[in-house]
């Protein structure tokens, strides 16, 4: 979609990190914006950096299915139309596969993975009747398309996230669908990623026993991330105009997928992608 003036963008995760970004960047684009985040507090402070653009906002918990209908239909009921939408919200938990808990496998995957399935679900079938051009983000990561120790849990849901957007864009290139659809795969960029626990539910709260040292390589390597979430922003908004479907944002990061894969091919057991 290389035109994106008075289009309208949707964005989870809008309150904090990329999302924000986003929000900046297709605000000085010229779209319209419709915000969404758990965070209010982070929402309304999005909306005040961008005084002059056309924005609605909602809470939305985009692990519920009736939230993301309630936001498609304030994007509708707003601005009659939905160009491009963000499936960005994102949280992490940290630590060995045999002592995550049954809480963090349904807080993870409620929004990394369902949380995407549900933005898909409640805009794809309008953005088809819809007749215009359309693109769908989803927010992966470099975690999606390796496997790295001490993150089993979060590699889970975005190799989730990778395989679902990929069978989006199979299944709409089938309908023969004006919509496209691009699956974002950063390595680590600084964000308030690192203390995702802030917006997790009192009733998932069990947390993984080993997990604190694993959690503190995370909150380090997002600390020295080469990238900002402005970078990633701009990356990402180019590959939308140039209907990407892989963007993968961190060009040196690309050395470890092709590990990943030549281990495959190859038949040998798995290295880790941090050495
Ligand atoms: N920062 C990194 O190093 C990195 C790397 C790769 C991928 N990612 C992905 O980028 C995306 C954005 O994360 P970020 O790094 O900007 O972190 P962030 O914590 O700054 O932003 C995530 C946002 O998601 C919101 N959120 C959390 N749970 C939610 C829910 N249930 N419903 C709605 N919103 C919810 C948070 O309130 C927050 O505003 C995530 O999907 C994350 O997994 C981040």
């Amino acid at each position: 979609m290389q035109e994106l003036k008075n289009r309208v963008a949707i964005i989870t995760g809008a309150g904090s990190g990329l999302g924000r970004e986003l929000a900046k960047q297709c605000a000085a684009e010229g779209m319209k914006l419709v915000l969404a985040d758990v965070d209010e507090k982070g929402l309304a402070e999005t909306r005040a950096m961008l005084p002059d653009t056309e924005s609605v906002s909602r809470k939305v918990d985009v692990s519920k299915r009736s939230e993301l209908d309630a936001l498609a239909d304030l994007a509708y009921d707003t601005f009659g139309k939905a160009h491009l939408l963000f499936n960005n919200a994102g949280v992490a938990a940290s630590g060995p596969v045999w002592s995550s808990t049954a809480d963090e496998w349904e807080w993870v995957m409620g929004v990394n993975v369902m949380g995407v399935v549900h933005g898909i679900q409640a805009f794809v079938p309008r953005m088809l009747e819809q007749g215009e051009p359309a693109h769908v983000v989803s927010t992966a990561s470099l975690a999606g398309l390796t496997s790295v120790p001490g993150s089993g849990v979060y590699c889970v849901s975005k190799h989730s996230v990778v395989t679902l957007s990929e069978c989006l864009y199979h299944d709409l290139q089938i309908a023969k669908a004006d919509i496209g659809v691009s699956v974002l795969c950063p390595a680590f960029f600084k964000t308030g990623i690192a203390d995702s626990e802030r917006n997790r539910p009192q009733e998932l709260s069990a947390s993984n026993p080993e997990g604190k040292q694993f959690a503190e390589f995370v909150r380090a390597a997002i600390e020295a991330g080469k990238l900002s979430a402005e970078d990633i922003a701009r990356v990402t908004l180019e590959g939308v105009k140039a209907n990407r479907f892989y963007i993968l944002p961190h060009k040196g990061a690309r050395k470890s997928v092709e590990l990943r894969m030549t281990d495959i091919l190859e038949g040998r057991n798995p290295t880790s992608p941090l050495g």
